[in-house]
């Protein structure tokens, strides 16, 4: 891998070594946490995936249009259950834009879900802005039992061009509005940005998998999608 020193801006500005805090050695510290290859030119469908649970359908434009009027830049010191520097970036990049205010629909997803301790964040990526590379950091949820600690995406608006969204080496495209996904947050590398012309808005659940959260699973895994709201034929 290339080690050369980069030009100041405002992206890497925290990046490059900062004083005694090396930003580079600390991703290499949490490398250490996890359990991939990191290997730039492997590609293990076992391990780099993310994992398609179903579709939640319903219609979001009102869910999308409350956040993105809503939503406050935020930085990686913003997100509460994160270590900001074991994350390669500095604290005052504006990696996304943030609501922590559910709406009607999105409440009900996560109501469905059923997480113990649930955090719903809804998260507009706006055109510009990059979340690089990490590791998650969730284990203090639940320390006696991490692989109980689960983290969805149900995204609310459709792919477009420009939208990236990387799981180690796999390009995650074309998802849809509804399309429900997890994936494996102690082991997997992953980042996004937003490239495009158009805001990039998900809502983020993260909590403690209960009884009502396997049910719900279950039930998505078999019949593949979920009405979240009665058409208005829907008892004709
Ligand atoms: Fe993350």
């Amino acid at each position: 891998m290339l080690n050369i020193e980069l030009p100041p801006n405002d992206y890497y500005d925290g990046i490059r070594c900062k004083g005694k805090i090396n930003m580079l050695s600390k991703w290499e510290q949490s490398k250490k946490k996890s359990n991939y290859h990191f290997d730039n030119f492997k590609n293990d469908s076992q391990v780099d995936k993310v994992i398609k649970l179903g579709k939640i359908i319903a219609d979001y434009s009102e869910d999308v249009k409350h956040a993105v009027e809503t939503a406050k830049p935020a930085k990686w010191g913003d997100l509460d259950e994160i270590n900001s520097e074991e994350h390669l970036i500095s604290k005052d990049y504006k990696i996304t834009h943030l609501s922590r205010e559910l709406t009607i629909n999105t409440q009900k997803i996560s109501d469905l879900f059923g997480l113990k301790n649930c955090t719903g964040h809804i998260y507009v990526q706006m055109p510009g802005n990059v979340w690089n590379l990490h590791l998650d950091s969730l284990i203090n949820l639940a320390p006696e039992e991490p692989w109980n600690i689960m983290r969805v995406q149900i995204s609310l608006t459709d792919w477009e061009q420009g939208h990236f969204c990387n799981y180690g080496n796999y390009n995650h495209q074309q998802w849809r509005a509804g399309d429900v996904t997890t994936f494996d947050w102690q082991n997997l590398p992953h980042s996004t940005a937003n490239a495009g012309h158009n805001p990039n808005v998900t809502l983020q659940l993260t909590g403690i998998i209960t009884e009502k959260t396997t049910d719900f699973l279950n039930r998505l895994k078999r019949f593949g999608d979920h009405q979240l709201t009665l058409k208005d034929n829907a008892w004709f």
